[in-house]
């Protein structure tokens, strides 16, 4: 195992009605302007907007306001909010949605405390300072409820970029599963993509000797295959949205990726098809993961059928472990399609004449992608092809 440092300071308020409190949260975390941040309305039909507002004046604390956040969030809207806070004297950042809005919390929350543009610290530079942030989150994906990362799409040329740091780590998050039982059933399951992926980005390893956090991931993706078909039936579901709820947040605030060498390669790649096409980003990832496993199987073949014997249950052929490893991989893609993924680029609406785009938004160079097997650009157009 690695050295590591872990600092998670994130506070979780998790349960039934709990986004009723978040105005004695924000007091206790130090706000006394809030900015609330939501998206393109789901909150506001669900009366959770309302709720907020009431619990914020309730507690006596003033806010604004600022709607319209996309899937996929755009810098437009950043910098409207960065200009907010600003003029408004905000000091705090309440987000009221799924990932989207977060992320989009996140940079407002960066750009609002520095002089330049908000989205350097997306292309490099370090991350210094920013608002505090917190969360009242309807959508189990990204994670970001607990994580140090946000993602931002530029309207100039559409490039969507990470940035990352423990300064955005939300210094509290409200997980309330029933406001999570409105998602639509595709929704329901790109989300679930997501929290597997972000588990298998960090699975997919080269560090030998890391049977606690593989155990870890093992345990979450077990969790998911298990519970998303159940709130797939039965929306309503609590305890199944419950599980997720809690299975996203620890999929990717690192707990399970500490101490070894992570790839990410995948998301990169999926972050130019979503930036390209608009597309949800687990739908994108549904695409992608397999084609990625497919590419690297014979790199630890002994990890692939680990994670196929562990994880999907299949039995595994001593003699021939790269028999083992293939059946995970259709298994995982089985699943996928089970509940209601595309898993080739056809299905999301993506089009190989687009591959050399797609490899070019990337800007590698003779830069290398990802950890487990160090993609050139070459490899990153073969695993394109694959997703076709
Ligand atoms: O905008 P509204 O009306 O709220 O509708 C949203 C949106 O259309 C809807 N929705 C959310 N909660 C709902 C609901 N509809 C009904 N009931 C509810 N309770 O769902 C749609 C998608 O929302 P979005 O926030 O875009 O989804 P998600 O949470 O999957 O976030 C995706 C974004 O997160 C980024 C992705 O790249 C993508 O841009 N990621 C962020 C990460 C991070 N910050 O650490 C890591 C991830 O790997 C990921 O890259
Ligand atoms: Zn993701």
């Amino acid at each position: 195992m690695n050295n590591f440092n872990f600092y998670s300071p994130t506070y979780f308020v998790f349960g039934r009605e709990k986004e009723n409190e978040v105005g004695k949260y924000i007091q206790r975390f130090g706000g006394s302007k809030v900015l609330i941040h939501y998206g393109g309305g789901s909150v506001v039909k669900s009366g959770l907007l309302d709720r907020v507002k009431q619990s914020l004046t309730a507690t006596g604390i003033s806010f604004c306001e600022l709607g319209g956040v996309v899937p996929n969030p755009r810098s437009g809207l950043v910098y409207q909010g960065i200009e907010i806070c600003k003029k408004e004297g905000v000091d705090f950042v309440l987000a009221v949605g799924g990932g989207s809005v977060i992320d989009s919390s996140k940079a407002i929350a960066l750009g609002a405390l520095c002089d330049g543009d908000f989205w350097d610290f997306y292309c490099g530079k370090r991350v210094e300072k920013a608002l505090p942030v917190a969360t009242v989150l309807t959508l189990t994906a990204a994670g970001s409820e607990g994580s140090t990362g946000s993602v931002i799409t530029h309207e100039n040329g559409m490039l969507k970029r990470a940035a990352n740091s423990d300064f955005l780590r939300p210094v509290f998050s409200i997980l309330n599963p029933e406001l999570t039982c409105s998602l639509p059933a595709y929704q329901t399951a790109c989300g679930a993509t997501d929290m597997m992926a972000h588990v298998m980005e960090r699975y997919f390893t080269n560090t030998k000797d890391v049977e606690i956090t593989d155990r870890l991931c093992e345990g979450i993706l077990l969790t998911v295959i298990n519970e998303v078909p159940k709130a797939l039936v039965d929306p309503d579901d609590y305890e199944a949205r419950a599980n997720l709820m809690w299975a996203g947040m620890v999929a990717h605030n690192d707990i399970c990726g500490v101490g070894r060498e992570q790839d990410w390669s995948t998301h990169q790649m999926e972050h130019e098809l979503s930036g390209l096409y608009d597309v949800a980003h687990g739908a994108g990832l549904a695409v992608m993961f397999p084609a990625w496993m497919k590419y690297v199987m014979m790199h630890d073949v002994n990890r692939f059928a680990q994670f196929a014997v562990r994880v999907w249950g299949c039995e595994m052929d001593f003699q021939h472990p790269e028999i083992t490893a293939r059946k995970g991989i259709e298994r995982y893609e089985q699943f996928l399609t089970s509940i209601g993924m595309p898993v080739r680029f056809s299905e999301l609406g993506a089009k190989a004449e687009d591959i050399p785009l797609l490899v070019k938004a990337l800007g590698l160079g003779e830069r290398t992608l990802g950890f487990f097997v160090k993609l050139t650009e070459d490899d990153v157009r073969k695993i394109y092809e694959l997703a076709v």
